[in-house]
């Protein structure tokens, strides 16, 4: 299957995957989820490739999951793209690296936490609006960002969902450059080349020897957040908080 909502390239050794929908932020849909997924899993045993960037096409990264696909067909399982995508980010044994810009909400955040190198632009607006929402955070944040950031700044990020900066993201420790924004994609650029030409081996080894003690209970906790994130979509209070999101839109 292939989606035009996700530009692909491969150049030196690096698999490049944009979120192309910037007239919706780049709101990611289901097919989009699928076709990352899918991207990630095969560049994982692809001995061409060396590194995944992702970043987004324009001047947002994501405003995070598309609110219209999760009223029509919220996941409800281990079937679900969302839950593809995610297992593949948790899964990939090469370095993951991330480049950021404008408005990044909801998984467009949490998904940087199993990033191993991210370059935001310094006009990024980061959120994680779970709670406000009604929902409970996903992809392992809830484990990860503690363990990242300190209890405190989670707990802060997650429980009040304010916007915040990427010199904040930078001080809780998953951002490693804040650069200007015209800079962002070339640095990323060369981060990734970098890291897909390093010996191959000893960078796999390497982020294997960093995740693996987490690994475990990683699984286990995204788990409970699926059950959680799942039950909480069906609620009244998500489903009016997204409701009230479109309508202001006039849709
Ligand atoms: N899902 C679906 N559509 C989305 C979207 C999303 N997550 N985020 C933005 N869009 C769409 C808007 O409906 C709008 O479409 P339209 O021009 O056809 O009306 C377009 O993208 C531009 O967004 P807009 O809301 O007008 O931009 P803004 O600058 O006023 O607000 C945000 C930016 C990020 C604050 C706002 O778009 C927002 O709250 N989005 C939802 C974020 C969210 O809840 N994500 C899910 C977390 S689980």
């Amino acid at each position: 299957m292939s989606n035009t909502d996700i530009s692909i390239s491969r150049e030196q050794g690096v698999l490049a995957l944009g979120l192309n929908r910037p007239g919706k932020l780049n709101a990611i849909t289901r097919d989009m989820y699928a076709t990352l997924a899918r991207e990630i899993n095969d560049a994982n045993a692809d001995e061409e490739i060396g590194s995944v960037l992702i970043y987004g096409e324009g001047e947002d990264f994501t405003s995070g999951n598309d609110v219209n696909d999760f009223l029509e067909h919220p996941p409800t399982g281990d079937d679900s793209p969302v839950w593809h995508f995610l297992t593949a980010l948790r899964d990939f044994s090469k370095p993951l690296v991330a480049a950021i810009s404008g408005r990044a909400v909801g998984v467009g955040v949490t998904m940087l936490f199993h990033c191993d190198y991210v370059i935001a632009a310094k006009n990024s607006k980061l959120s994680m609006p779970f709670v406000n929402l009604g929902l409970v955070p996903e992809a392992g944040s809830s484990y990860l960002l503690p363990l990242i950031a300190g209890h405190h700044r989670a707990a802060e990020m997650f429980m009040l969902g304010e916007v915040f900066t990427a010199q904040r993201g930078y001080e809780a420790g998953f951002i490693n450059e804040v650069v200007d924004e015209e800079e962002v994609a070339v640095r990323a650029g060369e981060r990734a080349k970098h890291l897909a030409d390093q010996p191959r081996t000893a960078i796999r080894e390497t982020k294997r020897l960093l995740r693996e003690a987490h690994q475990q209970q990683l699984t286990a906790v995204m788990a409970e957040e699926a059950r959680l994130f799942t039950a909480a979509l069906g609620s009244d209070e998500t489903r009016q908080a997204f409701m009230n999101f479109l309508m202001r839109k006039g849709k």
